[in-house]
């Protein structure tokens, strides 16, 4: 299918209570492993490239996108800036997120808002960040954690003056490796789900076990970013292949994006996105 964005996508999530996974990915290997579990699971997806060339990878997904018959949207990751936001704009993806959190609150607004005005001219969705999720390293500083939770009341503020279209959330999710076990205030989303309408997301999802994923679902998360699941699955599956020593190249690529397509494919039925393309 063409490519398209992430906004109808999370939208039908909302409503049929389940969330669409975002992968980041920065290979060949990547892409194809991610996009060949959505095929296979029929299932809506969407794909962060990072550290790509972004004009060859979006050139890449549409390719591959137009050849499965799934929804597939492109979103810039943590675009850190107005400038980082129009590259992409210009590249050709269909979604960008602007990652301004750790500023104070009105600078998010005002950066925020601009970028909803331009994407929005050029036909993107847009998806801002309120609270900061920070990284699974810092958990075992769990206060300083939380006091960067989001905060009901902000996030209502944030989304009437920005005019984002998906909000990221910080309810205890962290990125990478969390140093401890993950708690997610599922009050704090039950909260922020009863006074924000657009669909919410859960960004540093590696970690958190399935049933939470499915709490977090049931109370209101439409969209779930998984990255660092997918490396760790890649460096696992290259350390067995390595034993060999007479491993070849050629199949250790093939070997790491089988191992990608499976985590993906966990996650998709976790999330209960399969069969929703
Ligand atoms: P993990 O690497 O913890 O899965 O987080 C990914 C993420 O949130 C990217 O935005």
């Amino acid at each position: 299918m063409p490519l398209q964005s992430m906004v109808p996508m999370l939208k039908a999530a909302q409503k049929g209570g389940y969330a669409v996974g975002l992968f980041d990915v920065h290979t060949l290997e990547g892409v194809m492993g991610v996009l060949e579990a959505a095929a296979e699971l029929h299932s809506p997806v969407i794909v962060a490239p990072m550290g790509m060339p972004r004009k060859a990878a979006v050139a890449l997904i549409r390719e591959l996108a137009d050849r499965i018959p799934v929804p597939v949207a492109i979103e810039l990751d943590h675009g850190r800036d107005f400038a980082s936001v129009m590259d992409a704009i210009a590249a050709g993806f269909t979604d960008v997120m602007l990652d301004v959190s750790t500023r104070p609150y009105e600078e998010n607004v005002a950066q925020t808002k601009k970028v909803v005005e331009a994407a929005h001219y050029a036909g993107l969705g847009v998806e801002g960040e309120i609270g900061h999720v920070g990284r699974g390293d810092a958990y075992d500083r769990f206060e300083e954690v939380r006091a960067a939770f989001t905060q009901p009341e902000e996030a209502v503020r944030f989304v009437s003056e920005t005019g984002v279209d998906a909000l990221a959330i910080a309810i205890g999710s962290a990125h990478g490796v969390y140093k401890g076990e993950p708690k997610l205030d599922f009050e704090r989303l039950q909260e922020i789900r009863a006074r924000v309408e657009v669909p919410l997301v859960l960004h540093g999802g590696t970690g958190i076990p399935d049933p939470d994923f499915q709490k977090a679902i049931s109370l209101g998360i439409s969209k779930i970013n998984i990255y660092t699941a997918m490396a760790l699955a890649a460096v696992d599956t290259l350390r067995e292949k390595l034993q060999d020593p007479n491993a070849r190249y050629m199949e250790l690529g093939r070997a790491v994006q089988a191992a990608i397509k499976e985590v993906v494919k966990h996650h998709m039925t976790v999330f209960g996105s399969a069969g929703k393309a």
